[in-house]
């Protein structure tokens, strides 16, 4: 067996169950990119800084290239007696380039090393989400767009409340992933500060520059003390809180349109390239995509749950424990992307039966509360409109019929402030003519909410 790279003082190697137990190359050499990128930085700033010199540097660089070419290529020999990604990096650069490879971890341990790793992975996989966030967006304005005009129940308590443009809904959509892509902006700006240099908890006493290092690799600045640097483990915390808000509002989307793919609703039909079937009833066609985007949604929260247990009782600073944070967040971040982009497709993959939607608006009274604001513009105060509205409902329960269907006669019985105009705010279309406040469901307004989108997405 090899000698472990921080062997000097054991006498004895770790049995084979513990080996197989802490190592963690199985899943971090997923950062194997960022790892050398950062050693990279490491190097050339030892360098500069006189603790190695220029053609040892010279060596590591070369051996780092050719170590990430033999990666890319699927040669590399990935080992879990050198436990992590770390030290299978290291190990293998000391096997290619011997004497300089050991001076490669001056001024440095796993713990920094690993943090900025894991800082550089985070960074590029919220630069991926966005964009994804940004398709979704993209495809809901464009199903948006090819369904200008339709009126939709909307609903409070999935009861039948009010009329809206189904565009105003698949707005609300947009504008609650420009939120969740907005905390990741927010997010990586506080996770975009550089651990590296900080080593095992408190820095080094060896002249090195952190502040070289952190430019090199893109970061903001240095993280200012040592201690938070190798403990803190918030920035992963809000990456995955941003995660689980936005896995939410995807979820919620999923279920509307389940719902409204039901027989019961009928609201949409999926094309068969976003549908699966059943393999026992013929006729089944599913919406087994959007199913899943609200059931993979229990995975991202699970991952922060799992983050946050994590954390929670662990002393300052470094733990072994803390190498548990990555995989929560490989899979949050895997599954969160696949939801996006699934529910971009679907949305490019729907189509709205018009004529279902229409025939079933008259149910529910969705305009009685236009009713009651045209009794406002009448002088009446709210509370009586509203009285007055709910006995006009309550006629038509009894007649089973809709506002619109009552006489201005019957309308008068209820109360003498009806006259004729009355018919111009009942039903569903002209109900929706009279929304005009400002983020409305009025025509106009949801005009400009397009608009607003279209620019802002570079749709025009
Ligand atoms: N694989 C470890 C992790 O992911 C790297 C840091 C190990 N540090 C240590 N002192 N054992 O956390």
């Amino acid at each position: 067996k090899e000698a472990k790279l921080w062997g000097g003082r054991f006498k004895e190697g770790v049995t084979d169950a513990v080996e197989r137990f802490t190592e963690s190359i199985s899943f971090d050499k997923q950062l194997y990119k960022q790892d050398i990128k950062g050693s990279r930085a490491h190097a050339s700033m030892l360098a500069h800084q006189g603790l190695i010199s220029a053609s040892d540097r010279d060596s590591i660089l070369e051996g780092l290239e050719e170590i990430e070419r033999r990666i890319e290529n699927g040669e590399f020999n990935w080992r879990a007696d050198r436990e992590d990604v770390h030290m299978n990096i290291e190990a293998a650069l000391t096997d290619m380039i011997g004497e300089p490879a050991k001076k490669l971890h001056t001024a440095r341990s796993r713990n920094d090393q690993v943090l900025t790793d894991f800082r550089l992975w985070c960074r590029d996989a919220i630069d991926g989400i966005l964009v994804s966030m940004k398709q979704l967006q993209v495809s809901l304005l464009t199903l948006a767009l090819r369904n200008e005009g339709l009126i939709v129940p909307g609903y409070t308590h999935l009861q039948r409340a009010q009329p809206v443009l189904l565009q105003h809904l698949l707005l609300a959509y947009v504008e609650e992933i420009e939120r969740d892509a907005g905390r990741l902006v927010d997010c990586r700006a506080r996770m975009n500060f550089c651990p590296l240099g900080a080593c095992a908890l408190a820095g080094t006493g060896l002249p090195i520059d952190r502040f070289m290092t952190s430019e090199a690799l893109g970061f903001t600045a240095p993280l200012r003390n040592s201690i938070d640097a190798v403990s803190d483990r918030d920035f992963v915390l809000e990456f995955l809180s941003a995660n689980a808000i936005t896995a939410v509002h995807l979820s919620r989307l999923g279920e509307e349109w389940v719902l409204w793919a039901s027989e019961e609703f009928g609201f949409i039909t999926p094309s068969d390239s976003v549908s699966t079937g059943s393999s026992i009833m013929p006729q089944k066609k599913n919406p087994d995509p959007m199913e899943l985007v609200r059931g993979k949604s229990a995975r991202v929260i699970g991952d922060l749950v799992t983050l946050l247990t994590l954390c929670k009782g662990l002393p300052h600073a470094y733990n072994r424990d803390l190498q548990e944070d990555k995989e929560p967040v490989f899979d949050s971040v895997k599954t969160i992307l696949g939801m996006l982009e699934v529910s971009a497709e679907f949305a490019l993959n729907i189509s709205f039966n018009r004529e279902r939607i229409q025939k079933a608006l008259p149910a529910g009274h969705l305009d009685a509360t236009t009713l009651a604001d045209y009794l406002v513009n009448k002088g009446v105060p709210f509370r009586t409109s509203h009285d007055i509205a709910g006995k006009s409902v309550a006629l038509c329960t009894l007649k089973n019929c809709q506002l619109l269907d009552l006489s201005l006669d019957e309308l008068r019985s209820i109360n003498p402030v009806f006259e004729e105009d009355v018919y111009d705010f009942l039903g569903v279309e002209n109900a929706i003519q009279k929304f005009v406040s400002y983020g409305s469901t009025g025509s106009a307004c949801v005009a400009s909410q397009i608009d607003y989108w279209m620019k802002k997405l570079e749709m025009k």
